[in-house]
């Protein structure tokens, strides 16, 4: 039979085989979050263990009074992902921006959620944008001469490694134009005790997570991977400041994927994410490095997670 297959699933297919054939193998996060993978993504942040969705939330509810005063009136608040059912409102509320527009590369929850939020608020303009933020794209036409404000809450940064996490700001930077600022969420170093059990708790709602995206292999890519052979691991990597999440080989296992074979030899492992996790030196550092100038930061009392206002100045000669 010939399977026709949508630009979605070649990107799909293209990732894994080319993931699958690495020196070290390793499977782009981002299809973590198929149906099953968000709604266990979603329990994930109702854990106990998992802190920083419960702590960016409540900080976000703290700050705003301070973060509205912070920037103008009649904004366009420019969102990279879909947003948070909780956290955007939060922002919507406080500081009545004229636009609001939800960038994501999943269409279907993107219309969903900015229909929810067009409801909800009705005299906001909400135009979302099916796109990957992570590539160049283009934003709707008709807020160009609003004041433009990013927000990227979630700690996503910390999930791109910092080469790539400074290019991902440079180009939001390129996107918005001097003078728009960028309200972004960034977790922070702490104890590797809560680090791991954040991301392995003891109920194992982040394994059956992580160990999702090779049922989705298997579903969708006539995948014939032994799921019981693999483990998820959280390991902290001092050296790089991250948790790296792996899905470890208990013994050798072999399968084929789209027609493709591979081996995972036991003990050995595919690479499927990191968190990198940043003290407030490292973040300002970063964001100035991405081409943004931090001109407020925000922590909770146990200084477990940090929300920084950034603007992009215009550049300067320098010395
Ligand atoms: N952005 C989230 C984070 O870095 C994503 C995440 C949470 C995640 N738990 C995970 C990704 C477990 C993979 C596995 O905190």
């Amino acid at each position: 039979m010939l399977a026709t297959l949508d630009a979605r699933e070649i990107a799909f297919r293209d990732d894994v085989l080319a993931g699958l054939s690495a020196p070290i193998p390793a499977l782009p996060a981002r299809w973590l979050y198929d149906r099953r993978g968000s709604e266990l993504f979603d329990e994930i942040t109702r854990l106990s263990s998992y802190y920083p969705t419960k702590t960016e939330t409540q900080l976000l509810r703290d700050i705003m009074p301070d973060v509205a005063a912070r920037v103008p009136k009649g904004l366009a608040v420019v969102e990279f992902g879909a947003g948070s059912a909780t956290k955007t409102p939060l922002l919507l509320e406080a500081i009545a921006p004229a636009a609001y527009v939800p960038v994501d590369i999943s269409g279907d929850y993107l219309e969903q959620s900015a229909a929810e939020l067009q409801q909800r608020f009705s005299r906001l303009d909400v135009i979302p944008v099916v796109a990957d933020f992570a590539r160049p794209f283009t934003l709707p036409g008709g807020i160009e001469h609003l004041p433009q404000l990013g927000f990227f809450p979630g700690s996503t940064i910390g999930n791109f490694v910092p080469s790539s996490a400074t290019d991902l700001l440079r180009q939001f930077r390129a996107l918005l134009g001097p003078g728009a600022r960028l309200l972004i969420g960034m977790d922070r170093v702490k104890p590797v005790e809560r680090l791991i059990a954040a991301y392995d708790d003891p109920e194992g709602v982040t394994a059956q997570f992580t160990l999702n995206i090779l049922t989705r292999i298997n579903r969708e890519l006539d995948g014939d991977i032994p799921i019981d052979a693999f483990r998820h691991e959280a390991r902290w990597n001092d050296i790089l400041s991250r948790i790296e999440i792996h899905l470890v080989a208990t013994r050798d296992a072999r399968f084929s994927v789209a027609g493709s074979s591979f081996e995972v030899p036991a003990g050995s492992s595919i690479h499927v994410e990191n968190s990198h996790k940043y003290g407030p030196r490292g973040a300002r550092l970063l964001l100035l490095a991405g081409g943004w100038t931090p001109i407020a930061e925000w922590s909770d009392a146990s200084q477990d997670f940090s929300i920084v206002l950034a603007e992009a100045q215009p550049e300067r000669f320098a010395p």
